[in-house]
Order: structure tokens, then sequence, then C-alpha cells
């Protein structure tokens, strides 16, 4: 199961610290494990329900998105200088992958496709993933990160990791969508 998430994500390797991986790895674990979700139902499920025909998949949008979050930091650190933009990188590489990890609790699987189940409709994945992470120890600033980076953030302050991902994350959805 670790090697699976490990090869549907390989970005997690990004991550320096050891312990923040193995953490991201066991919050995928549950919710691979919640519905029984196997690696090619995983790489089917599409990358919005909102919108028909779709092109790209979830995984390949967490991915993107999360490589996007680490280029805006590298630029941002060139070009202003390391510490004049105060993000962690472990926590928002960290916070990009963990953001949707609650649509695989979302979704359920019905006559092999992905539909929103009741669950879904009742406990967005902002607010399984958090419960995911907080299951799992992960530090709060990468929780914040799961919670605000969608609708339910609106208003909220959002810390640097948070506006990085949330501003990724809308770029592959409104492009793609
Ligand atoms: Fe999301």
């Amino acid at each position: 199961m670790r090697e699976l998430v490990l090869r549907l994500l390989p970005e997690i390797r990004d991550m320096k610290d050891a312990g923040l991986q193995n953490k991201v790895i066991a919050c995928w674990q549950d919710a691979i494990e919640f519905r029984g979700w196997t690696e090619e139902l995983l790489r089917s499920i599409p990358f919005t329900l909102l919108a028909e025909n779709v092109k790209i998949t979830f995984i390949d949008h967490v991915r993107a998105v999360c490589r996007m979050c680490m280029a805006c930091d590298k630029v941002l650190d060139e070009v202003h200088g390391a510490g004049k933009t105060p993000v962690n990188r472990d926590y928002l590489i960290a916070g990009s992958l963990l953001a949707d990890v609650g649509k695989l609790l979302e979704f359920e699987i019905v006559d092999g496709k992905p539909v929103k189940s009741d669950y879904g409709k009742h406990i967005r994945h902002p607010f399984s993933g958090v419960g995911l992470a907080f299951k799992h120890d992960l530090p709060s600033q990468i929780m914040h990160v799961i919670a605000t980076h969608s609708k339910e953030g609106a208003g909220e302050k959002r810390l640097p990791e948070s506006i990085i991902f949330h501003h990724a994350d809308f770029i592959d959805f409104e492009l793609v969508k």
C-alpha cells in the first residue's frame, strides 16, 4: 500500500522531512482503504465530477498543483530572495498533497464508476481531509491548508502556503474544467 501511494504521488519524496512523508502516506492509505479503491480505479477518477468530459484525472490534478506550488515557491525565493516570502516548503508540499485526499471519501464506486456519495454531500473533502490529518498528527499549518483551500476558506486569513495552493488549484481547475 505504501508503494502504491508513492507510485501515485512521487512528489511525496520532494519533502525533506521523512516523518512528514510517512504521515502524508498514512493519510492516503486510510483514504484508499475507506472505500477499497484499487490502483486502476484511483487512476480513473476524473479531476472533477462538476463538468462533463473532463480529460484530466484526479491524481494528475493533485500532482500538477503540487508541482505548480513548488515552482511558485522556487521562483519567489530566487527572485525576491530566500526568506522574503515566508513559506515552509515541506508544509506547502504536504498541504498540496493532502488538500483533496478527502475526495476519496466523498466519492463512492457505483457500477464501477466514481459518484458523489451521500457522505460526500454531508462532509466535503476539506473536512474529511482535516479529520485524516488530525488522526495522523500533522502540523496545524498543514491542516489549515486543507481546511481553507476551497470555498470553506473564503473570508479566512490564509497562511502563505494556503494562498499559494489556493491559486495554483484554481489555475488547474479553471483551465481544465
Ligand atoms: Fe479541493
